[in-house]
């Protein structure tokens, strides 16, 4: 399965009963939210808010706010299969290949690969509508205002396109705008992402302006592309043609030069103005507390173009678990392969809902050497975003990191906090709420894997309490003598080490 745009993914979802049309009057301040926030966290379905009062374009929310959803999204039913994809494409790239049938094979995929990439086109439905001068209005779609300290409206969903002035590289990041007025908003692309280090670009080079579009709409893995951390330099929309094994199509914008996706419902263009900046904030985050004012670029919207009855989306942060834990968790397992690409004794890695991905980072090792847990650490805050991560818990192999029970209990037996509780300083997320030196703090990192005699172990690890193979066996096969069927669950998993 692979979309078009948007309009297909919303009937896809709403034939397979994950999506609901509203038509009750609903109002863009605050109720939207409240309603999301629910049925998000209920394991409910998408929203398609027909009728938000003084609107007639329709607005929809929650589309990757399950695991299901955001796995259709991407193609798939399941994201492992994603995964496995892109591990099947790295270890093709890793090494000279053996013999000619592979390289023949290799040369098919990449062959494959090629047909991924973007296509331009001329004509596009983003662009049936063009909005010129006094005619534009960002008040004309249902922006909502999400949370009630924020200071005022934000766009949520949007796909921020710039280009790199040192080498025409186009980036697309997905970076919250605060709608000031008509015709300008708000850029809030943080220190550490690709779209501000093109405005500082700009600024070195003594340029005056970056153009910038902003596209709101299109397929959904174009959408979600957008908040993957990709290295600067990779293109998004390759990545996106890559999911879909179809490749995106883009049109030249009306009035700056930069592509856009074709099949977006909305497009915004329009640029920055190097050393503009203005007070932007406060905003409900995925924190789950509001970031305050701070400045940012201005985004001057000149012209916008959009289908004849575009469609809204939106997304709301906030407490966790939210929307954009389920698009993080996309990252977190499709990247899995890049990182044990560079960190190979990594098995497994989880970042909590809870730890809003910059707070809280287990990972799980192979550990065959003294030291080797640290050495992961320090590797994986050495790797792109994850620069960020304020704490990383290191554990065995055989821990399942997605049982943080399992882990908690880990962590708290197998640490000595002296030896193996350390600290280091680095950049940190601009959304950080608790370091005194905004961007730069401390960062933690727990080995509590089970220590070797060179890591100071005393006495020799003492064994895990493990029932006997052949008591459990027997009690599998008395179970139901016993009388508790219906009433107590007879299997319990081996630990697998
Ligand atoms: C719903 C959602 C909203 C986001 N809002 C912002 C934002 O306002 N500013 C920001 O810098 N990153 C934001 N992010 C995270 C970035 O999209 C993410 O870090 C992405 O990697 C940025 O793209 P880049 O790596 O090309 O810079 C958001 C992510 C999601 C899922």
């Amino acid at each position: 399965m692979n979309f078009k745009d948007l309009r297909e993914f919303i009937l896809y979802l709403e034939e397979r009963g994950e999506l609901r049309r509203v038509n009750a009057p609903v109002s863009w301040d605050l109720e939207i939210s409240e309603i999301t926030d629910r049925m998000v966290k209920s394991g409910g379905p998408a929203l398609l808010f027909e009728n938000v009062t003084g609107y007639d374009v329709p607005l929809v929310i929650g589309l990757f706010a399950s695991p299901k959803r955001m796995a259709w999204a991407l193609g798939v039913e399941d994201l492992d299969e994603l995964a496995g994809r892109i591990q099947g494409l790295l270890s093709m790239m890793q090494g000279p290949p053996e013999g000619l049938v592979n390289r023949l094979r290799t040369l098919g995929q990449l062959v494959h690969l090629g047909s991924f990439q973007p296509k331009t086109i001329s004509r596009a439905p983003c662009q049936d509508l063009v909005i010129e001068g006094d005619e534009i209005d960002l008040f004309k779609y249902p922006v909502l205002r999400c949370w009630p300290l924020d200071g005022g409206r934000y766009i949520t969903l949007p796909l921020v396109i710039t280009k790199d002035p040192r080498t025409g590289v186009q980036n697309y990041g997905t970076y919250r705008l605060q709608v000031f007025d008509r015709n300008t908003t708000g850029l809030h692309w943080q220190t550490h992402k690709v779209g501000a280090s093109h405005y500082r670009a700009g600024s070195e080079m003594g340029l005056d302006r970056l153009e910038v579009a902003v596209a709101l709409g299109g397929d959904p893995a174009t959408i979600w592309t957008g908040s993957a951390p990709l290295p600067p330099g990779i293109d998004e929309m390759a990545v996106a043609g890559f999911i879909r094994e179809e490749g995106v199509e883009m049109v030249k914008a009306k009035t700056c030069d930069l592509l856009v996706p074709a099949h977006a419902e909305i497009v915004l263009e329009g640029y920055v103005i190097l050393g503009e900046e203005r007070e932007e904030g406060p905003f409900g985050d995925h924190t789950g507390y509001y970031s305050m004012e701070d400045r940012y670029p201005v985004f001057h919207v000149t012209t916008i173009t959009q289908r004849r009855n575009p469609i809204y989306p939106a997304i709301i942060v906030g407490r966790p678990p939210m929307e954009d834990y389920y698009m993080g968790k996309v990252t977190e397992r499709i990247f899995l392969p890049a990182v044990q690409a560079v960190i190979p004794e990594v098995v497994d890695i989880n970042m909590p809902a809870e730890g809003i991905f910059h707070n809280l980072v287990i990972v799980s090792l192979k550990k065959e050497y003294p030291g080797q847990a640290r050495k992961v650490i320090y590797g994986l805050w050495g790797l792109g975003l994850m620069s960020l991560a304020k704490t990383i818990v290191a554990v065995d192999h055989f821990v399942d990191v997605n049982n943080v029970s399992e882990v908690a209990w880990r962590v708290a037996n197998n640490i000595d906090p002296s030896r193996d509780v350390f600290f280091a300083n680095g950049p940190l997320d601009d959304l950080d709420i608790a370091t005194a030196t905004p961007k730069f703090g401390s960062k933690m990192g727990i080995d509590a894997t089970e220590k070797m005699v060179e890591e100071g172990r005393r006495q020799e690890w003492p064994p895990e309490i493990v029932m006997s193979r052949q008591v459990k066996d027997q009690v599998d096969a008395r179970w139901s003598e016993y009388g508790f069927d219906g009433q107590l669950d007879s299997s319990r998993p081996d630990p697998d080490r």
